[in-house]
């Protein structure tokens, strides 16, 4: 199966960040969480961008994989209950033909949490 990437925003910062220790972002609190839980999952990788242009809705996170539909998904807290549903949710999307995971088993932590979607890009031939 082609790998699905999560792309965590690492410059993500929720309302209320600067009352709290200012040592790292909400969002690079976010992606260590998220690259913790995806180590050793099969065709998951992640990577860290600054702003993924969702910032009145952080911590933003998209999920991709070639010749899939792709989302994007946001305000998240930089807890492991959402890391956990990121990665659970990418594993699903990596096993789908399609990308299309039946909502009946995303995790609970991305429920409601979904910004876009884009389908596929159409090949250059077609
Ligand atoms: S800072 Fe995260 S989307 Fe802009």
């Amino acid at each position: 199966m082609p790998t699905t990437w999560i792309t965590v925003c690492d410059t993500c910062k929720r309302d209320g960040w600067e009352a709290g220790d200012m040592g790292q972002t909400d969002g690079e609190r976010l992606a260590a969480l998220v690259e913790a839980a995806a180590a050793g999952i099969a065709d998951v990788r992640t990577r860290r961008v600054s702003c993924l242009m969702g910032c009145k809705r952080g911590c933003n996170v998209a999920i991709q994989g070639p010749g899939k539909l792709n989302y994007t998904l946001g305000e998240f807290e930089p807890e492991s209950e959402a890391a956990d549903g990121i990665v659970g949710y990418a594993a699903l999307h990596a096993q789908s033909e399609t990308g299309q995971v039946p909502y009946r088993n995303w995790p609970q932590a991305v429920k409601g949490h979904f910004v876009t979607r884009h389908p596929p890009l159409p090949d250059d031939d077609a």
